[in-house]
């Protein structure tokens, strides 16, 4: 097949993106709102993007011309948390992208804790064994999107995730998300080493 984005909608190029594009890593985001309500969603349009300074970004499509929640509330504190979809939050994280009214705090259907963060206001999920704890570095619009940059101020990642002082995926047992209300747990992993390279004459040396 050929597909035009000139000829198509915007809808089913999303569509044919968000099973093209996959498997994506879950932001799952808290926030808090001036008010102090709670707000916990997941948003798959996500990356690390640098690690000096230590940026990760993620895009929020408007909601019919409005913005959703999640970025309301980073406007109005300047402040995130992305919290690890581990397998175990897969159903909790999947009931925060529900249409919540305004002014729910998600953590109550999602049977989940708001837990006080290190180093900002936003809460944190307690139940996620890994967080990154983020202030608004920079948005970019970009079309029906706004794309959020965050600066990592604090990770905090449970001591049980951890082989010889590294994070190992397979203790911390991600959810990738795959198109439509598909998601991919992390089952089989692969090593495989980078060739070694003399750059001065292009030569492998192992
Ligand atoms: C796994 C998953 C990934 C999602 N990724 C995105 C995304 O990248 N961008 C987006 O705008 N919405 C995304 N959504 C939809 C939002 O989570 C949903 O609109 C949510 O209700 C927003 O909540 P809020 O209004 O509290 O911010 C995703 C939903 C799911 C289930």
């Amino acid at each position: 097949m050929l597909l035009d984005p000139a000829t198509v909608s915007a809808t089913e190029l999303y569509r044919f993106l968000t099973c093209a594009v996959v498997p994506r890593p879950i932001a799952w985001v808290s926030t808090r709102a001036a008010d102090g309500t709670p707000n916990l969603a997941p948003f798959s349009y996500f990356t690390p993007l640098s690690s000096a300074p230590p940026l990760v970004g993620f895009a929020i499509q408007d909601r019919e011309g409005d913005p959703k929640d999640t970025l309301r509330n980073i406007r109005e504190t300047g402040e995130f948390v992305v919290n690890v979809v581990s397998e175990p939050l897969l159903e909790a994280m999947v009931t925060c992208a529900g249409d919540w009214p305004r002014g729910t705090s998600e953590f109550g259907p999602a049977g989940l804790t708001p837990a006080p963060a290190e180093r900002v206001g936003a809460p944190r999920v307690l139940e996620s064994p890994l967080q990154l704890e983020c202030r608004l570095h920079r948005e970019v619009p970009l079309g029906n999107c706004v794309f959020v940059i965050g600066e990592i101020v604090a990770v905090r990642a449970d001591d049980a995730l951890l082989t010889d002082g590294r994070v190992d995926p397979l203790k911390l047992r991600p959810v990738g998300r795959l198109g439509g209300e598909l998601y991919a747990p992390l089952r089989e992993v692969t090593s495989m080493p980078r060739p070694r390279v003399s750059r001065a004459t292009g030569e492998r040396t192992g």
